[in-house]
């Protein structure tokens, strides 16, 4: 003969939580306790409240019952916000041991509803919960708990979001899901069956395919234990519900080899106990197991040093309390969560589960001892060695600078990166890596001595490899790329596009001569540069800055159209003519025999740089960025007139030399004219005339 006892037998969470809550507040004695409605569907632990001096009031009706300065307890059921309201208007002390996942479904609920949606709840239309929950939806939700239920349901012109009450079947959840979705078009599913409802009815189901009698536990009116009797029931024909010990069926009138026994969310422990203890008295084998001895070996253990799960009940400014389906709960220091630079506050959400490591089961105060941190460094710890061995790699955050180094902390696990192995160019300040996300290489891992090292080097040089791969794949003449100037030479600038280093030729720079790139660009800069040339055997490109918007050369013919006379700048002297600027990047030239009608030996005879002359246009070719221009049809320089002038400032040159030495220097009249500007003068008289 053989027992199996589901481990999810008895109270969940938010029971437990309800339940210890109203214990501890009677035990303390302080005020008059009241509960709205009975604190769980179980006449024995109600009573024995009562015992000690806990009320029910049944309905929020007799509130005036009610003495001031007592404290109500809201059950783990939930109320709706009428309810509160209503409490509040007294003067008692609201504890709400609402269960964190029906307040979950309170707030989603009411999102639903005011945005507009018709709430539809699949569940039963009596229970607290959902008349609870419909409170949240202003009381207007459709409740409908079978096929029929939505056949009432007329036509609905609006979107449906559809909930679940938390203790229903998924077969009924799916079943009617797709009863409502075949009615109606437009429909959201929030699905809200409690995991803890899942699991124990799962772990039923399982158990009741293997036994031949089937015992479930709990109250009359518990509609989580009538839905787990109609699961174990599907499987097994000798299922029985019963209440306390006294229910448990005559078993001599059953042949019996295996015992399944589960029980509901609303079953105290030593109900549980009860019942297998008297079984154990009827049909105990010599020689087997006690089955009060059975009871306690499958009743939730948990020793020091081991790895439990559990869910986060609340917390405070200094502590988490975390409920192990254990006697007491257990607390987690608030700064395991706090000091992880990757903590969140998500992680603290009510109701969700969280693994941890046993310190100590009793902390001298009844509470169990618990560490976050540890699992977090056990499993990080295991995950650092997998990407270490994959060679994979990581982010992570720099938490501090140490000689040589900087730290990482990757949930409680240190990563030393050497300083040689941060970033990809000499570092100046280690903390300038301070706060930064980066990624890493782990390149030494020993457990043993708490040794982690990595390398961002090894990657950032691995991303620049591959991008070099991508960028020789991809280049073509004329793509445009964005880039930064990385250093500037006196024949250009070399710019570097995603792991490619391009020069751009000074002449490539600006449509004007430069003398030097720094002139357009600094280092740094971030620029859009064009593909010109490129070779893959020599890995060299060659980019282009100026714009051909900007060009000035674009529509030359039409600025500067043949016979047009310009003004322009002496720019450059050579034997045969002169350059002369005529705006920002365009020169034009004036060759020698269009300067004067008499024969010139040297342009500078006549000519000076930074002299201003008018020009005539001869000729414009705009693809080779040619003008020819003539003075001589302008104004011809007159080659003995010139003559005349530099004769002029000769005689002048002598009268200031010898006025100096015969008088003193502050009495001298000082000729400081240039050659072009007595020759300007002089035209500027040969016009007046
Ligand atoms: Fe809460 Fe689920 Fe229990 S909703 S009250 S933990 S069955």
């Amino acid at each position: 003969m053989e027992i199996i006892k589901a481990n999810t037998a008895g109270f969940c969470f938010g029971v437990n939580n309800a339940v210890n809550v109203t214990y501890k507040l009677a035990r303390e004695g302080k005020k008059k306790i009241y509960t709205l409605g009975p604190i769980i569907h179980n006449n024995q632990v109600v009573e024995e409240l009562n015992n000690m001096g806990v009320e029910t009031i049944d309905d929020i009706k007799n509130i005036d019952i009610i003495k001031d300065d007592s404290i109500i307890v809201i059950r783990a059921h939930g109320v709706t916000p009428e309810v509160y309201e209503e409490l509040k208007k007294k003067n008692i002390e609201i504890v709400d041991a609402t269960c964190p996942y029906v307040k979950k479904i309170h707030v989603l609920v009411k999102e639903e509803y005011d945005k507009g949606n018709q709430i539809i709840i699949i569940g039963d239309k009596n229970h607290p919960e959902v008349i609870g929950i419909d409170g949240w939806a202003n009381n207007l939700a459709f409740i409908v708990n079978s096929m029929e239920d939505i056949e009432r349901i007329s036509e609905i012109n609006k979107s449906l979001a559809v909930f679940a009450q938390t203790t229903i079947t998924f077969k009924k959840w799916n079943d009617l899901n797709k009863y409502l979705k075949e009615k109606f078009k437009y429909i959201e599913k929030f699905d809200t069956i409690c995991s803890a409802t899942t699991h124990r009815q799962k772990e039923a189901e399982e158990i009741s395919k293997q036994v031949d009698f089937m015992l479930v536990i709990g109250s009359k009116n518990s509609s989580n234990t009538h839905k787990l009797f109609e699961v174990c029931k599907e499987n097994c024909s000798n299922t029985f519900k019963i209440e306390t010990v006294n229910e448990i069926p005559n078993l001599n009138n059953y042949n019996i080899n295996k015992v399944g026994i589960t029980a509901g969310a609303s079953t105290p422990y030593r109900i549980i106990k009860e019942v297998i203890d008297k079984m154990s008295e009827n049909i105990k084998p010599e020689g087997e197991k006690d089955f009060s001895e059975m009871i306690e070996e499958s009743l939730k253990k948990i020793r020091s040093g081991e790895i439990v799960k559990g869910r986060i009940i609340k917390y405070n400014e200094s502590e988490v309390f975390v409920d192990l389906g254990f006697k007491s709960d257990g607390i987690i220091p608030m700064e395991e969560f706090t000091e992880d630079p990757e903590f969140d506050k998500s992680q603290l959400d009510i109701g969700s589960e969280i693994e941890v490591y046993v310190i100590n089961v009793n902390d001298g105060e009844g509470n169990v001892k618990l560490s976050k941190k540890r699992v977090d460094a056990k499993k990080m710890w295991e995950e650092i060695y997998n990407i270490y061995k994959e060679k994979k790699d990581i982010e992570v955050k720099i938490a501090n600078t140490v000689n040589k180094g900087v730290i990482a902390i990757k949930k409680g696990v240190k990563i030393f990166i050497p300083a040689s192995h941060l970033g990809n160019k000499r570092i100046n300040d280690l903390n300038e890596f301070l706060n930064k996300v980066v990624k890493i290489r782990i390149i030494e891992f020993d457990e043993s001595k708490k040794k982690v090292i990595g390398s961002q080097k090894i990657v950032l040089e691995e991303e620049r490899k591959e991008n070099e791969k991508v960028f020789w794949d991809e280049i073509e003449k004329g793509k445009i790329y964005s880039g930064k100037v990385k250093s500037l030479t006196k024949f250009g600038a070399f710019v570097d596009i995603g792991g490619v280093d391009g020069l751009v030729h000074i002449s490539e720079l600006s449509w004007s001569r430069i003398k030097h790139p720094s002139e357009v660009i600094n280092v740094d800069d971030s620029v859009e540069v064009t593909i010109l040339e490129f070779n893959k055997e020599s890995k060299k490109v060659s980019l282009g800055y100026r714009k051909s918007k900007d060009n000035p050369w674009a529509n030359i013919e039409e600025k500067y159209p043949i016979g047009k006379i310009i003004e322009g700048k002496v720019v450059r002297m050579v034997p045969f003519g002169v350059f002369i600027d005529l705006e920002k990047g365009v020169d034009g030239l004036v060759h020698i025999s269009q300067i004067s009608t008499k024969r010139l030996a040297k342009p500078d005879d006549v000519l000076e740089i930074g002299q201003i002359v008018e020009v005539k246009v001869l000729d414009v070719n705009s693809e080779k960025q040619k003008i020819s221009l003539s003075i001589k049809e302008v104004n011809p320089i007159d080659i003995e007139e010139k003559e005349e002038v530099q004769r002029e400032r000769n005689n002048k040159k002598s009268e200031i030399k010898k006025k100096k030495e015969e008088a003193p220097k502050e009495h001298i009249e000082e000729a400081t004219n240039t050659i072009g500007e007595i020759f300007r003068d002089k035209l500027k008289d040969m016009k007046k005339e």
